[in-house]
């Protein structure tokens, strides 16, 4: 591919004509070559920053955006040099999966020969040799997507714009198409932006994740810093699942129960103070014993009684509810056998804990937080 170019949103917000204000005016940058995943809840703004990008969309007033040192933000999409590819494929239905691979070489009066010349190697690009005379009605979905990627690509974009583009298949094929897609991003070293809603696709296609939340960007970050350092009790608890228990704070030790978190990162506070205060973790963190056979660990747990089993194939969720009431997730790959009703006993690795004082603080990782009774 030819040279990668970066993008830059400088202070771009977006308000609706109807006065809906969907983006909060913002900053971002994506490096040349770069994927970067736009990954939110539903109405967060994720097409709409998409859009702006891809010059469907103009910033509000002040705004600005950037490919590479060249001010775009009044150009329209088709000046842009972007390649988009939809949810929904928006093939035309009626011409042939070559006629709809070259259709964008044909309004730039490509010569035949070259069209067919680029069809050829753009269908060895998505896999789908020998398809190019089959009428794209007379294909599956993920056969449908990849023609929309070889056709956003023919015109050899600048960028590539993808919004949701493996929603509508099936979750098999959208891993085999993920991992292809994945693939070709790498080989072809182009600038991207993926939009989707889908934590799995984000970790595994994104350089870097940017998470919005209603507008806003809640964190930018690799999809490990995301995983492993949420930013927000928002971030993380739209990335994977994350369990939440809290207890009063005393002389670095939250109670829980009938145990207690060594819990030093949690901020000091007057002794006389013991509001409640929150730490998070994943299920994997969690490990799960048999009581009895804990108690030989000198008391280094907190006990609960199991709710709930699910055997996931690959690990087994279990639900565990902690004396005290509060439920806890826990996940084990080991073929664990605990069984609803039973009295188990819960570790909490170390370096697992998320420090979170309310929905309004931010998160700090601290490392050496063990249970002690
Ligand atoms: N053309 C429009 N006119 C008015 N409001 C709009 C328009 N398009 C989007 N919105 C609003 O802007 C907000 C952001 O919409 P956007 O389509 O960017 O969300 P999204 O993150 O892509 O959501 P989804 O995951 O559902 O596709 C939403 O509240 C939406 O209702
Ligand atoms: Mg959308």
């Amino acid at each position: 591919m030819k040279n990668a170019v970066s993008i830059q949103l400088q202070h771009c917000g977006k308000t609706y004509p109807n006065g809906a204000q969907a983006l909060q005016p913002l900053n971002l940058e994506i490096a040349p070559g770069e994927t970067l995943v736009l990954l939110g809840p539903s109405g967060c703004g994720k097409t709409t920053t998409l859009r702006m990008i891809a010059g469907l969309e103009f910033p509000d007033a002040g705004g600005r955006v950037m490919f590479g040192d060249e001010d775009v933000t009044a150009l329209p999409i088709e000046k842009r040099g972007v390649g988009m590819v939809f949810q929904n494929y928006a093939l035309f239905p009626n011409m042939t999966v070559g006629e709809n691979i070259a259709y964008g070489l044909k309004i730039r009066k490509v010569a035949p020969a070259e069209r067919l010349q680029r069809i050829e190697t753009l269908l060895e690009m998505v896999h789908l040799q020998g398809l190019g005379h089959r009428r794209v009605d007379q294909l599956s979905g993920g056969q449908k997507q990849r023609v929309a990627l070889a056709r956003a690509l023919a015109v050899e974009p600048r960028v590539l714009l993808l919004d949701e583009p493996l929603t509508a298949l099936d979750a098999k094929l959208r891993e085999a198409v993920r991992a292809d897609l994945n693939r070709l991003l790498r080989k072809l070293g182009i600038t991207a932006i993926y939009v989707t809603h889908d934590q799995g696709e984000a970790m595994a296609l994104g350089d870097r994740i940017v998470v919005m939340e209603r507008g806003k960007i809640a964190q930018i970050g690799t999809p490990q810093e995301i995983y492993f350092q949420p930013a927000s009790p928002f971030v993380a608890d739209f990335i994977g699942t994350m369990n939440r228990i809290s207890g009063p704070l005393r002389e670095g030790y939250l109670y829980i129960g009938n145990g207690r978190l060594a819990f030093p990162a949690a901020p000091q506070r007057a002794p006389e103070i013991s509001a409640p205060v929150t730490a998070m973790f994943r299920p994997e963190d969690v490990e799960v014993f048999d009581a009895q056979e804990a108690g030989a660990f000198s008391g280094s747990d907190v006990q609960g009684r199991v709710l709930d089993s699910f055997f996931l194939g690959d690990r087994t969720r279990f639900v565990i509810e902690l004396y005290g009431n509060q439920t806890v997730i826990a996940e084990t790959a080991r073929r664990g056998n605990w069984h609803a009703g039973q009295t188990v006993a819960l570790r909490i690795a170390p370096h697992a804990l998320l420090n979170c004082l309310s929905s309004d603080d931010g998160m700090s990782t601290h490392a050496t937080a063990q249970v002690t009774a």
